[in-house]
């Protein structure tokens, strides 16, 4: 297996065709993308934690140094301006010399003002991409964030390079070490705060490192489907678990949910059968299929599950047709992954950025795009017992198809989510979770 080192030319080659041809597209002489600045709280002297701008570590994994910049044309070598300053505050990054550092020009930076004689003097043919608009304006900048050469990446990043495939397997990797040991943590008992603890330390991320913030729910609060607030308190009887956690690898993510029963009984069957609709939906994804199918196809798997235990008196043909899935499955299957969870452009056309949105029925599902190879999705299918949502199907004309005694039964394990991070490939598709060894 090449390392990261021999993969790391080919997409840095992708990365300059995909800039020639946006620039090329509209009569742009360069991008000047900017990692971004460290950002100060409101009457405080604190800081956020750092966030790099995705466009800034699709080039470079350097994810937690501001103040850096990027110049490219897409045909000369890259030039990276690279933060150091003399600082006894805090840690200076060291002097980038690792396998990606050699393909590029680079400048260090001792202050971050001091930037403009590094870039071009005529700017009027460059485009800013950053957050900091009011950077751009100062420093004398007219394109900022130029629309169509941004649809243009976007619409590309879609398709991940084989550096990129690597990073994400290793995200997964990380991820599915965490997994583990939160199960063991879950299993002896202990809090939803103690849990993401048992995981942080297994993936050695921190809160701010990892790439969302992670689900960790016990019982009921598995229901709740962004629950972000971990109790400290273990309860008198964990009965189950819903583990929603990623990690990060050179900027990429990884973002996997597993469920647990804490018994063998009725929910940790209905664990069993989800853990098939999540492996047989990963199985519909093939190039050349709308990714908006595998969201219908979900919806025929929840309702032939609603169907078999019992929790409705219809088949499972009459339960889509009535919508009664939506309620217990109210968010979308998946999504693309990638530099962001919730990697960018699922809802356009084309890579002039035309919107393509979600099915009116389907309207949290995140991406519409056709499926096609080296494209990494999220296949996430829930069932849950969600109360505001029953509540609603209750008062509803379908309340006479529910079995409310069998619902009540689940309502104290909250509910179910199983998701895989998944690469297509032309002739397979590649479930990463898995290969890690997750079941
Ligand atoms: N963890 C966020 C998601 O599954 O989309
Ligand atoms: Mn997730
Ligand atoms: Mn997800």
């Amino acid at each position: 297996m090449e390392k990261l080192a021999e993969l790391y030319p080919q997409h840095l080659q992708e990365m300059q065709n995909r800039t020639k041809e946006a620039l090329s597209r509209e009569s742009i002489d360069g991008l000047i993308i900017h990692s971004g600045q460290s950002k100060r709280m409101f009457l405080d002297d604190n800081h956020y934690p750092f966030h790099v701008n995705p466009q800034f570590k699709a080039w470079v994994p350097v994810i937690d140094n501001p103040n850096c910049w990027i110049i490219v044309n897409g045909e000369d070598k890259p030039k990276l301006i690279f933060y150091r300053p003399k600082d006894f505050w805090h840690k200076v990054p060291p002097e980038p010399t690792e396998y990606w550092a050699e393909h590029f020009d680079i400048i260090l930076l001792t202050q971050a003002d001091a930037v403009e004689k590094h870039l071009p003097y005529d700017k009027s043919k460059y485009a800013y991409v950053g957050e900091y608009l009011e950077v751009a304006r100062a420093l004398g900048f007219e394109l900022v964030n130029p629309d169509r050469v941004l649809h243009y990446l976007h619409y590309q990043r879609a398709y991940k390079t084989e550096y990129e495939q690597r990073c994400m397997r290793m995200a997964n990797k990380v991820a599915v070490g965490g997994h583990k040991m939160a199960e063991q943590a879950f299993r002896a008992g202990e809090s939803e705060f103690d849990i993401n603890l048992a995981y942080l330390k297994a993936i050695q991320q921190g809160d701010n490192q990892v790439p969302y913030t992670n689900i960790v729910a016990l019982n009921r609060n598995a229901s709740i489907l962004h629950y972000m607030v971990p109790d400290t308190k273990a309860p008198f009887k964990s009965r189950s678990f819903l583990i929603d956690a990623g990690a990060e690898f050179n900027g990429y993510a990884a973002d996997i949910t597993r469920t647990y029963s804490k018994e063998k009984n009725h929910f940790s069957e209905l664990i069993e059968a989800m853990d098939k609709v999540t492996l047989h939906l990963v199985d519909r994804l093939k190039p050349g299929i709308p990714y908006t199918d595998i969201q219908f196809a979900a919806h025929e798997c929840i309702a032939e599950l609603l169907s078999s235990f019992n929790f409705v008196n219809l088949s499972a043909e009459d339960i889509v047709q009535q919508k009664i899935t939506k309620p217990f499955f109210p968010h979308g299957i998946g999504h693309f992954l990638g530099l962001q969870v919730h990697d960018v452009a699922g809802l356009v056309a084309n890579d002039r950025g035309t919107p393509n949105p979600a099915p009116e029925d389907h309207p949290f599902l995140r991406t519409t795009r056709t499926v096609e190879a080296n494209q990494v999705f999220t296949i996430e299918p829930g069932l849950y017992f969600i109360d505001s949502l029953l509540d609603e199907l209750r008062a509803s004309e379908q309340s006479k198809y529910i079995n409310w005694n069998v619902i009540d039964e689940y309502r104290l394990f909250g509910g179910i989510r199983i998701e895989d991070n998944v690469i297509v490939h032309r002739e397979r598709n590649e479930n990463m979770t898995r290969e890690a060894g997750l079941n």
